[in-house]
């Protein structure tokens, strides 16, 4: 079954940058890229636990701002030789509410 968790609005998120979201006792970081696209992933990085939310992004990657272990938004997979992200499906509402699915 999937679980659909309606976290805020888009807008609340600068493009470029990333916001971490409790969903369901996870911490969960949406990024809105340089186009508008929203990504999603887990927020807690799988190497010590830094906070992907604060890392920097392009419109492929973000780079964890404790050690710069990478990981692509996609697919969750570190390019970096580190556990991969959960990831989640991210779309908008028309009313720009954003809705995460797992
Ligand atoms: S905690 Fe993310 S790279 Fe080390």
């Amino acid at each position: 079954m999937t679980l659909e968790h309606r976290i805020g609005r888009a807008d609340e998120i600068p493009v470029g940058e990333g916001r971490a979201f409790a969903v369901d006792g996870d911490m969960v970081a949406v990024f809105r890229l340089r186009d508008g696209t929203l990504r999603a992933v887990s927020a807690v990085c799988p190497h010590a636990g830094g906070p992907l939310a604060d890392g920097l992004i392009d419109m492929k990657v973000v780079v964890c701002p404790l050690h710069q272990h990478v990981f692509d938004l996609a697919t969750g997979c570190s390019t970096t030789g580190q556990p991969p992200l959960a990831v989640y499906t991210v779309t908008t509402d028309p009313d720009g509410t954003v809705v995460l699915r797992r």
